[in-house]
């Protein structure tokens, strides 16, 4: 008894003493990256066409980080384009300078320069992505962050023995930047897609895949941690694994209660890392990814594939294919969205805003707006409370810190003009958006709480929006089908485990409310996700004042 107890003080002694100084030496780093913007040639499907690309890499290379570390990214700018960078999900807490996106907190970098985006990783772990925030080039800019948790911290799950990150895309067969622009000039949307890819490759259901397909390895008996990413520009997409349930327990690097499923859905921007056993009967298994889409909208339908192989089968037999959820699968949709919840232990607790100190609710909709010159004389828009968002030509950052007259006002309203039937019949008459010459932003105080309901409307259509917020992770405290009740609904809200996200899909015909605290100051971007609808103007951006003392 007495030996086994001044044996257990050694060890605890060993335990307090040597793992306290090991855990004192493993101090912040500073980690660096060059990021060269070039234009390469990346064969992909039936064609080989200069892309724009990170250090000609496709995707682009990943960051890896701890958190607590510093990162200092120099991006150098070979291409024709004007490029910025930004790092989606990460908070920038006091930092808009290192946000990203153009004319929001910085001016662009010009072809022959370059800007470093120096940041610390503070209080976040997980998966988060980077991609370029400027025209619609994160098509092929864009590239996975890996954030480890501090030295001797471990995750809330099982540890796995190995771990990838699946990024996936979208793909055009021509250069993006000059399909937008065609787009633009009739007043429709660009064309659709050509693909959709897993780490930058379609996979066999496609033509002239060739080598495009990605494959991983895994051995029998082990757990593997995927990093999924939906880099996407305008497809929300199912993900499944032939033969394997998946087990979810992050979202947008915010540790979730884990939960099994047999596919996730992945709105554009958003993360999910989900956790899987090589347990079936050894042989080689699909990867797949598909669209979700329950409105009246064409979109590009393709299934991409990946293979999952366990070692010692041969690249001979034939894997076989997921069972993904249907197109329109919408009830598959609101059950998987409503499974998330946040992990809310001591360690990793949801500190959701119980009181509100200010109400928003901004509808969104779709318009059309005369154009003289287009193809049917109209060209299609989009709002939020019927303002379309006008581009400005210095960054509302730099405006806002040097407080530059007349570049925006801060009067964007509370609510829409006119609270009508938002989710009735579809209504086509009189769809015109509210333009100006300058962007219209909404102050808050800092340090505020506030609730924003997101109402999707039937203006042209109803259709599923993924909304994300710049600067903040926030709370999804309720949604629902049809109009917004504010008499009913709260009281159904869930204030205890609610998903912590950056990114969260608008249910078409639907809404969704989000709480945060406005306690990090700056100009922060909020737009929809889909980069059809952010070109057409559905974005905004919260002027969030400094608090006493700040500078
Ligand atoms: C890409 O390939 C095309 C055709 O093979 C060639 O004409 C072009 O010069 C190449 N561009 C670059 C940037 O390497
Ligand atoms: C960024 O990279 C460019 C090109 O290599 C270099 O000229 C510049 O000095 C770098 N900037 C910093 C801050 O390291
Ligand atoms: C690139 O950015 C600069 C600075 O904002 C701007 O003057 C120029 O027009 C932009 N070029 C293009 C091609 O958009
Ligand atoms: C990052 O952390 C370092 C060390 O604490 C500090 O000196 C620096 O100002 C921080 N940078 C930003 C952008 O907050
Ligand atoms: C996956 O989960 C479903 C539903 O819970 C279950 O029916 C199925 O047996 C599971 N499959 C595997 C391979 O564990
Ligand atoms: C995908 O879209 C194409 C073209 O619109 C259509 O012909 C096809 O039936 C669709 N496939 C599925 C699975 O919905
Ligand atoms: C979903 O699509 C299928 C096949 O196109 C169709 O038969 C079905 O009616 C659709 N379901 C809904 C709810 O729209
Ligand atoms: C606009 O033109 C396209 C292509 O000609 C056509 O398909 C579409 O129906 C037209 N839309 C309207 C609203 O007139
Ligand atoms: C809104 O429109 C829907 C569908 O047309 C209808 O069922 C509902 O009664 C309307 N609500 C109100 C408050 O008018
Ligand atoms: C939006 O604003 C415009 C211009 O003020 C107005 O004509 C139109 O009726 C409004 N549309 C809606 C749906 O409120
Ligand atoms: C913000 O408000 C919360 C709640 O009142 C408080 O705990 C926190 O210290 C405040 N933060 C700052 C930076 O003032």
């Amino acid at each position: 008894m007495e030996k086994g107890n001044v044996f257990y003080s050694i060890i605890r002694f060993f335990f307090v003493c040597f793992v306290g100084y090991f855990s004192t030496l493993a101090k912040a780093e500073v980690k660096k990256y060059q990021f060269d913007i070039q234009v390469k040639n990346v064969s992909r499907l039936c064609h080989s066409k200069p892309i724009v690309t990170v250090n000609g890499m496709f995707p682009g290379p990943t960051v890896y980080v701890r958190e607590g570390d510093r990162l200092l990214i120099n991006v150098t700018n070979h291409a024709q384009y004007n490029m910025s960078i930004h790092w989606h999900g990460l908070k920038q807490y006091r930092n808009g300078w290192a946000d990203g996106p153009a004319y929001i907190t910085q001016c662009p970098v010009q072809t022959g320069h370059s800007y470093t985006y120096d940041f610390n990783v503070t209080g976040q772990r997980g998966t988060l992505w980077w991609h370029a925030h400027i025209f619609w080039l994160r098509a092929t800019v864009y590239g996975a962050i890996v954030i480890m948790p501090k030295q001797g911290v471990p995750y809330p799950f099982p540890q796995p023995d190995f771990e990838f990150n699946l990024l996936l895309g979208e793909w055009w067969n021509d250069d993006v930047e000059e399909i937008v622009k065609q787009g633009k000039k009739l007043g429709l949307p660009p064309k659709m897609s050509d693909a959709h890819t897993i780490n930058g490759k379609p996979g066999p259901l496609f033509p002239c895949f060739e080598k495009h397909t990605y494959a991983i390895q895994v051995e029998q008996g082990k757990t593997y941690l995927l990093r999924i990413i939906n880099a996407a520009l305008n497809d929300e997409l199912f993900f499944a694994i032939a033969g394997h349930n998946m087990t979810v327990v992050e979202v947008d690097a915010v540790y979730t209660k884990p939960f099994s499923t047999e596919a996730i859905l992945i709105a554009p921007g958003q993360t999910t890392n989900v956790l899987i056993r090589a347990n079936q009967l050894p042989s080689r298994y699909f990867m797949a990814a598909r669209p979700f889409m329950d409105a009246p909208i064409s979109i590009d339908n393709k299934t991409a594939t990946a293979i999952l192989q366990y070692k010692g089968i041969p690249n001979t037999v034939t894997p076989m294919l997921p069972q993904l959820p249907s197109l329109n699968d919408t009830s598959f949709a609101l059950k998987y969205n409503n499974k998330i919840r946040s992990l809310n232990s001591p360690n990793f607790p949801a500190n959701v805003p119980l009181k509100v100190d200010r109400h928003l609710f901004y509808t969104i909709g779709l318009g059309m707006n005369p154009c003289p010159t287009c193809l049917n004389g109209t060209q299609l828009a989009a709002s939020l409370n019927n303002i379309t968002f006008i581009m400005p030509k210095v960054g509302l950052l730099q405006a806002h810190y040097f407080n530059l007259k007349g570049v925006f006002t801060t009067d964007f309203p509370d609510r829409p003009p006119k609270p009508f039937n938002y989710t009735g019949a579809p209504l086509t008459a009189n769809l015109r958006t509210t333009q100006g010459n300058h962007p219209r932003l909404s102050k808050i105080e800092f340090n505020s709480t506030v609730e924003l309901i997101l109402q999707d409307t039937n203006l042209l259509s109803v259709e599923s929006h993924p909304f994300h917020l710049h600067g903040y992770n926030f709370f999804v405290v309720g949604t629902g089908v049809g109009n917004f009740d504010p008499k009913k609904d709260p009281a159904k809200f869930n204030l205890i485990d609610p998903p912590e996200r950056n990114t969260v899909g608008v249910p078409t015909g639907g809404w969704t409310a989000i709480r945060f605290r406005a306690d990090n100051p700056g100009v922060w971007f909020m737009h929809c996700h889909l980069e059809l609808h952010t070109s057409w103007g559905l974005k905004t951006a919260f002027v969030v004042e400094d608090g006493p003392g700040d500078k």
